[in-house]
């Protein structure tokens, strides 16, 4: 089954915030968030919500296409931080961008949402339901991080990307896919979104910030990433040389320099933003692909790999024929 990326788009709040002026807040500097992750400044919300940069994303992302939002069928949105349990982001982006004709819910695999989402986007058009989707990656990190640790709130930005793609019987595109979970690692990387036990019963009440240790989740991206890359170009009889561009998870620059070492891989193959947005979970890699994109670097013919990664633990991959 083929599935073509007609469009694509991006949204990210106008409020940028420096490692200089994350300074002011807790004990770091720009010189060791720089040297640890690459990272030098991101884009935070004062007032964007994950619904609200979801929607601009889409509107971009069909303009892009020269579609109109009732041509859509299906919306999906993956997220780890809505600021509403319900309704649903992909049920609000459906009302704003007026997609009176789709169906809409949201997926939660934290930094891999995006490839299982569009995992899922294919899944439907090899299976003739449905013949395109709005696949978003969007998230409003900076609600749900502690300001006062420093191990955690340097790393993360907010943003949104998405794309619109349709089945094609024509082999223009070619996806293919390979995703894993692993929960028995699972409390590594975490966030409670409301209390364990209700407080009628119990006065214990639970962290709503984002937890992480982050030597774990370092091993874990370097160790299983180029495993999990290496599964799927054996699936599609691949090598690492056929690959034109690896579009990674944005999770610091010293992980994606271990992956690509690993692989083998030229680095200068390995695009990257993380320097400009921070770690932006979902969004990284919608929001990667539209920049790249629209700079002219992708041509006809072209192999990329996505790769996602994250909380769960959750991670995939997957390659595309341009
Ligand atoms: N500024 C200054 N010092 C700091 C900061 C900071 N922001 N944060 C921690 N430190 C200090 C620590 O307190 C510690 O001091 P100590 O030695 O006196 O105790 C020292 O720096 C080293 O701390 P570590 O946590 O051991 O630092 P490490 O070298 O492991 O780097 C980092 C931390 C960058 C988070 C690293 O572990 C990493 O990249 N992990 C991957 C995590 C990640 O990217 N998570 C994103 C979410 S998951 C995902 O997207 C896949």
């Amino acid at each position: 089954m083929n599935m073509q990326i007609k469009g694509t788009g991006s949204s990210l709040p106008a409020n940028v915030l420096t490692n200089d002026d994350l300074a002011k807040y807790v004990e770091t500097s720009d010189e060791w968030i720089k040297e640890r992750t690459g990272i030098e400044k991101r884009h935070i919300s004062t007032g964007e919500t994950v619904a609200s940069l979801a929607s601009e994303a889409c509107i971009k992302a069909l303009a892009d296409a020269g579609k109109s939002a009732e041509d859509v069928d299906l919306i999906l949105v993956a997220t780890c931080s809505p600021e509403m349990a319900l309704p649903c982001v992909a049920c609000q982006v459906q009302d704003a961008i007026g997609a009176v004709n789709a169906v809409a819910f949201d997926l939660n695999a934290a930094c891999a949402g995006f490839l299982f989402a569009l995992h899922t986007a294919h899944s439907y058009m090899a299976a003739g339901i449905y013949k395109n989707a709005l696949v978003v990656g969007a998230e409003v990190l900076s609600k749900i991080i502690d300001w006062e640790d420093r191990g955690t709130c340097i790393l993360f930005g907010d943003g949104a990307g998405a794309v619109y793609v349709e089945a094609d019987a024509a082999k223009a595109y070619n996806f293919s896919f390979v995703q894993h979970a692993d929960g028995r690692k699972g409390m590594v990387l975490k966030c409670g979104t409301r209390n364990l036990k209700n407080l009628l019963y119990s006065g214990e009440e639970q962290s709503m910030f984002v937890t992480m240790d982050g030597r774990e989740i370092f091993q874990f991206a370097a160790r299983q990433v180029p495993g999990c890359i290496n599964e799927l170009l054996e699936k599609t009889n691949l090598s690492v040389d056929d690959i034109d561009y690896f579009l990674l998870h944005q999770a610091n620059l010293r992980i994606i320099e271990a992956i690509a070492k690993r692989l083998k891989a030229d680095i200068s193959k390995f695009p990257a933003n993380v320097q400009n947005v921070g770690n932006m979970s979902s969004a990284s890699i919608p929001v990667l692909l539209d920049e790249c994109r629209k700079s002219g670097m992708f041509k006809p013919g072209m192999k990329l790999v996505l790769s996602g990664f994250g909380a769960g633990l959750t991670y995939g991959a997957c390659v595309i024929t341009l």
